[in-house]
């Protein structure tokens, strides 16, 4: 340990360390940005609340996406044309050619770093169709572009990362969580400040730049595929460092959630030929992507089911499910491609995928927006003569990001791929403007101390309100105000409940006060930062008044682009006031070798 001093602050002492960066989070993008820094002799240390090999990357399925072309034609324009109409022209043009084209030596870099790819009879590495990526610039038939690894393929690449990352000279702290990030008065992030959970000491961890990888925010919502971890942690402590975040009305609802639980069914499920029907035995998505079907984009196939089961085509004895069939492709093919939801159907919804449908629904699963970055994933910090101005130190990559690839609809497995790109860029970045051991100004006066007071107040909290009845008052406003389907005056009701319940937060009650392994403690530190995350998203979707990917207003049912091809910039005050302000959308390439994807109407 690189111990430096032992301050103490009130009741807390803190040991203090020094590294060239600080990575938080260790899933995919943390632990490909922490292997890029070891590997050029940054001292590394990764700081993550969770073992490594247990991160949410762990439960991505169906792939990752790259134009190998190893099942047919393909090639990064075609990909790059899809993520542009997928993003429904909110992506930032230049950040998706960078992400399409090094998407091909990316998954290269991962199958030599010992991802065990599923194979095709060549031995190339397998490819599968997946929602909304096709051939011939969207003419032509579905494109193969999956890369998989059975329908495991985030569990494979996190702990080939994982294992990658323990070859360099880095160091984990495993199981801390962070609390707030270091900023000094100029603005520069100078650290961060987390709990060690097992023995309730407070780390100061001084550095020249901290990369927040913490994923995503999926548990403000009610029914979700995210795990209890993704509370939006790099998220909210941006926004408490006076930063803004990125197009956060923007939530993706995932088609294919097990009903009632909400677990994971893999778009590779469709990709292999499944499909999903209606009461009435109809496969619905026919009449609304007639090309593409049930491959259309989340967005459209999450929309068009909702649509059939507020029409009462619904399945089940309360018509509130919708029916994935897999049954008629055998169980050779499920057993070898879809093993893991094919157990996970079995767990939580008692059915044999060999013999039978799976209930399921649409489901929240990731959020486009996050941190405002450039491609490097250095963190934005707009200002009126400097749209790209970066904030020294500080960097955030993955779900936590908005670079903006994704814009209003992320495709399936641009995910993974998102994470082993821009983590692999955050740490080039850093090779080249940081040097290893560099001498570091002393912290800010009392830096930290006002998150120290937060903790120790939140954790001799004895209100009336237990942290986890306000959990689930806001989850159940957010699933019911910031749905598939939204309209004004759902989200004004949603917006003053929201601020309901950010005003109980003052009323929480811990029953637990101590500082070792208090998840009371631990979950009413999360509630807080999902508490900032959920306003900036409701906030954000009540102001945006049209329809596009993922935000569909019943009362601007249009996409909007002479008012609304911006970026959404939230900022979060301490009171729970959301300010907003927009930025334009990127129209421009990163080199001629390719042309601006001009607006269309998105039909698949
Ligand atoms: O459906 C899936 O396998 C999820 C993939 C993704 O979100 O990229």
């Amino acid at each position: 340990m690189n111990a430096m001093s032992k301050p103490s602050f009130g009741a807390y002492t803190v040991v203090d360390h020094t590294y060239d960066a600080v990575v938080v989070g260790a899933g995919g993008a943390g632990l490909r940005a922490t292997l890029g820094l070891g590997a050029a002799g940054l001292r590394t240390a990764c700081v993550t609340k969770v073992f490594p090999t247990r991160s949410h990357t762990v439960a991505a399925q169906g792939g990752v996406s790259a134009s190998l072309a190893n099942l047919g034609d393909d090639n990064w324009r075609w990909h790059m044309y899809d993520t542009v109409k997928g993003s429904d022209w909110l992506g930032d043009q230049d950040a998706i050619e960078y992400m399409c084209r090094q998407a091909v030596p990316a998954v290269y870099e991962l199958e030599h770093y010992g991802v065990p790819f599923s194979r095709t009879e060549e031995g190339k590495i397998f490819q599968r169709p997946f929602g909304g990526h096709m051939t011939e610039f969207g003419k032509g038939p579905p494109a193969r572009r999956a890369c998989a690894a059975a329908d495991r393929t985030g569990h494979a690449i996190l702990h080939a990362l994982y294992q990658q990352s323990l070859r360099h000279n880095v160091e984990f702290f495993v199981e801390y969580f962070a609390l707030d990030l270091i900023m000094d008065e100029a603005g520069v992030c100078r650290g961060v400040i987390a709990w060690n959970l097992e023995d309730g000491v407070i780390h100061r961890f001084r550095a020249q730049m901290v990369i927040l990888a913490t994923g995503g925010y999926g548990r403000a919502f009610l029914s979700c595929t995210s795990a209890h971890t993704c509370t939006g942690d790099g998220t909210a402590m941006v926004l408490r460092a006076g930063l803004p975040c990125q197009d956060m009305e923007f939530v993706q609802f995932h088609p294919t959630g097990i009903f009632p639980a909400g677990c994971l069914i893999t778009e590779g499920a469709r990709g292999e030929g499944g499909y999903l029907t209606n009461s009435e035995g109809e496969r619905f998505m026919e009449r609304y992507a007639p090309s593409a079907k049930d491959l259309a984009s989340r967005d459209v196939v999450s929309r068009s089911m909702t649509i059939e089961i507020n029409a009462g085509r619904g399945c089940g004895p309360d018509k509130n499910y919708i029916l994935l069939h897999l049954e008629h492709l055998g169980a050779e093919l499920l057993h070898e491609r879809l093993p893991g939801i094919s157990e996970t159907a079995h767990i939580f919804a008692g059915v044999d995928v060999t013999k039978e449908p799976i209930p399921v629904l649409p489901t929240v699963h990731y959020n486009m927006g996050g941190v405002p970055t450039n491609i490097h994933g250095e963190v934005l910090r707009p200002t009126k003569d400097d749209p790209d101005a970066v904030v020294p130190g500080l960097m955030a990559v993955g779900e936590a990001a908005c670079v903006s690839v994704h814009g209003a609809n992320r495709l399936g497995c641009n995910s993974l791929l998102d994470i082993v790109v821009f983590g692999r860029a955050a740490a080039l970045r850093c090779a080249e403007i940081l040097k290893p051991d560099a001498k570091q100004s002393p912290l800010p006066a009392g830096a930290g101390e006002a998150a120290l007071d937060n903790f120790d107040a939140t954790r001799n909290a004895k209100g009336g309100t237990p942290v986890a009845a306000l959990r689930l008052e806001m989850q159940s406003t957010m699933q019911a105000h910031a749905a598939v389907f939204r309209n004004s005056q759902s989200l004004s009701e949603g917006v003053a409940k929201m601020g309901d319940v950010w005003k109980k937060q003052a009323d929480i009650a811990l029953s637990d006060h101590s500082v070792i392994w208090n998840s009371d403690l631990m979950e009413a530190l999360e509630l807080q930062n999902l508490m900032q995350n959920a306003m900036t998203t409701i906030v954000g979707a009540e102001a945006r008044h049209e329809s596009r990917g993922a935000q569909a207003h019943d009362d601007y049912p249009e996409r909007d682009d002479a008012n609304w091809m911006k970026h959404t910039l939230a900022w979060c005050g301490g009171d729970g006031q959301v300010r907003l302000e927009y930025r334009p959308v990127k129209m421009r390439t990163l080199t001629d070798e390719v042309s601006v994807i001009p607006p269309q109407k998105r039909v698949y």
